[in-house]
């Protein structure tokens, strides 16, 4: 993943450092900076979060007009002060997001010409390359195009080569890039959301079209590319986001949900999804990864229920590589909260090759993925922060659901008492998501009863499997208790063999036509003495008597919307278990929030 940004202007540390702070979201493995002061370059760089290197800078202060920055998620070599951005080689300073798949034997070619490497790194291959060919000679623009020309993989580069001029060069192919022409200077990041206030303008280069910054000027220095840079206003300037009296971002996230969804529910978005033609479509393929793809699995249900689509669920990393079969009138949906997703952005480009009808449902709606799909309808979330996905989550269920209701009415699959009753139910919603938000210290209580366990089981059953599946991520990535979650049907078929006392097992059973046939699964677990714990209505623990730290009870919700309150608690755990065992939960270890490699 890893975020670069570069500043050519006044005080360019200063604004690099805010940068890498609203990058951080892609990787807090290590961060670093390289500023041309002087005709000279210096590299600083730490291991872990952003805040070790403001640190260091604190004690050795330095500044220029000139600074490229870098924030890591490991890929190549291991998190530390050697494998860190920027890495820097004779007269270069090279940024780097992406992977070189080629570097192996790039390397081995640049040691037999004499070079010396420090890190473990793919990306270091960049700086000796473009040495390599400074010193044939060439111009700046001629070596990095040289060299880039030799790389193979994905990679946005942000690099500084010692002299003259106070240039910074960026180009990219396959990973994201941004340029932008302030009032006070020139910047390049991965993202548009990392661009200060001074970023009014803002420029998507093309794959290799090699770009000058300076103070004077942008442009296209490509041999190949000559073109005029058409600048666009940059609308989604996203102001610096607070936890407010939250004491996490992914708390504040989870709590946001109700205004979302009350702002959700009374736009009326509906007209927009009417675009869709989906009485003709004979298929709808979903494709997603991670919390995003349980979104999809949820819509499946809804599309089948309500309007009588076929539905097929995808993820991104699969369908890619599978040369799945697109059929005529076939819609595929990419979900992405980034709208970054390396996986998700290849499936859409494969969709596309073979004349598919693609629309992205986005939350980043200037991303990649939003940009190159046939259709975009945005999600309304804002800025989601934190790493683990909550208020996108529930806000991709909403947009979900507006789309299967403008479905079910096109396709007349129910009758028009049925859709009123649906829509009605919508409006509810975050008053009922409400009262459960209210009675978070009874989660809180299980939380902590619960966090004592190694490994849980979540189950669930029909449309709430997808629930599960998404409490269960939740509970592992920032707890990092180890969780799996299943249909509640399948328990017998396998993974009973698990349940002893060690082994808790925690059930979503709220009131649905499917209550009956949970209980049946309820009593399972119980007779094999595996602790469990409910999320459900009253009446299901008149049957089991849980107490009040394994039962949370559920007030009446009406089936069609379940999956979007019943999915806040199981937040609320993730967060509760993690805070109890003194966990980061904005950042947890090894994860990052926008995966931009494959
Ligand atoms: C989990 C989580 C990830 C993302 C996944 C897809 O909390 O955040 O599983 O859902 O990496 O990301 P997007 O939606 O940005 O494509």
């Amino acid at each position: 993943m890893c975020g670069i940004i570069g500043v050519v202007a006044k005080s360019a540390v200063k604004s690099v450092l805010e940068g890498l702070g609203r990058l951080e979201y892609r990787g807090y493995d290590s961060s670093g900076i390289s500023i041309l002061s002087n005709n000279k370059i210096h590299t600083i760089k730490a291991e872990g979060k952003l805040t070790n290197l403001k640190h260091r800078l604190s004690r050795q202060p330095i500044d220029g007009d000139c600074c490229i920055g870098h924030t890591r998620w490991a890929t190549h070599g291991r998190a530390n002060v050697t494998n860190a951005h920027p890495h820097q080689y004779g007269q270069v300073s090279v940024v780097h997001n992406g992977i070189i798949e080629n570097y192996l034997h790039l390397k081995q070619q640049l040691m037999q010409w004499g070079h010396h490497f420090n890190s473990s790194t793919d990306s270091e291959v960049i700086p000796h390359l473009i040495n390599h060919y400074l010193a044939q000679p060439m111009t700046h623009e001629e070596a990095i195009e040289k060299a880039i020309g030799q790389l193979k993989g994905s990679y946005a580069l942000g690099v500084l080569i010692n002299g003259a001029n106070n240039n910074l060069y960026a180009v990219k192919q396959g990973s994201p890039l941004v340029i932008s022409q302030g009032s006070h200077g020139a910047y390049m990041a991965s993202d548009a959301m990392a661009l200060g206030a001074d970023s009014g303008k803002i420029y998507y280069p093309e794959d290799n079209e090699l770009i000058t910054l300076n103070s004077n000027e942008i442009k296209c220095c490509s041999r190949s590319i000559n073109k005029k840079i058409h600048f666009i206003n940059n609308k989604k300037y996203v102001k610096a986001v607070s936890k407010g009296e939250h004491s996490s971002f992914m708390e504040k996230e989870i709590f946001e949900q109700v205004d979302l969804l009350k702002r959700l529910s009374v736009n009326n978005h509906t007209n927009e999804y009417s675009i869709i033609n989906f009485k003709d479509l004979n298929k709808i393929t979903i494709i997603a990864c991670g919390t995003s793809y349980y979104a999809a699995s949820v819509a499946k249900t809804w599309f089948e229920q309500y309007a009588n689509i076929l539905v097929e669920v995808d993820i991104a990393s699969e369908y890619r590589y599978r040369s799945p079969v697109v059929i005529d009138n076939e819609l595929t949906i990419f979900v992405s909260q980034s709208g970054e997703t390396a996986d998700t952005l290849a499936a859409l480009r494969y969709a596309k090759s073979k004349k598919a009808q693609t629309l992205a449902l986005v939350n980043a709606v200037n991303s990649s993925i939003a940009r190159e799909a046939n259709f975009t309808f945005e999600i309304y979330a804002g800025p989601e922060i934190g790493v683990a996905s909550t208020k996108a989550f529930s806000c991709q269920l909403a947009i979900f659901y507006k789309m299967a209701l403008e479905a079910a009415k096109q396709t007349a699959f129910i009758d028009k008492q049925e859709l009123t009753q649906l829509a009605l139910n919508f409006v509810q919603l975050p008053y009922i998501m409400e009262k459960v938000l209210q009675r978070c210290a009874d989660i809180k209580l299980m939380a902590k009863k619960l966090c004592k366990y190694s490994n849980i089981l979540f189950l669930g059953r029909g449309v709430l499997t997808a629930i599960a599946q998404e409490g269960a991520l939740k509970l592992k990535e920032i707890s990092y208790i180890h969780a799996e979650a299943y249909a509640a049907g399948e328990l017998k078929h396998g993974p009973i063999a698990l349940l002893d006392e060690q082994m808790p097992v925690l059930v979503i059973a709220p009131k649905n036509s499917l209550t009956e046939k949970l209980l049946s699964n309820i009593k399972e677990v119980q007779a094999r003495n595996a602790p469990l714990f409910i999320i459900g209505d009253h009446s299901i623990n008149e049957h089991i008597n849980l107490r009040d730290d394994e039962f949370f009870e559920l007030p009446a919700i009406p089936e069609s919307i379940l999956p979007i309150i019943s999915v806040i608690p199981m937040q609320l755990l993730a967060l509760y278990s993690a805070q109890t065992l003194g966990k980061n939960v904005d950042q947890p270890r090894n994860l990052a929030k926008s995966v931009t490699v494959e």
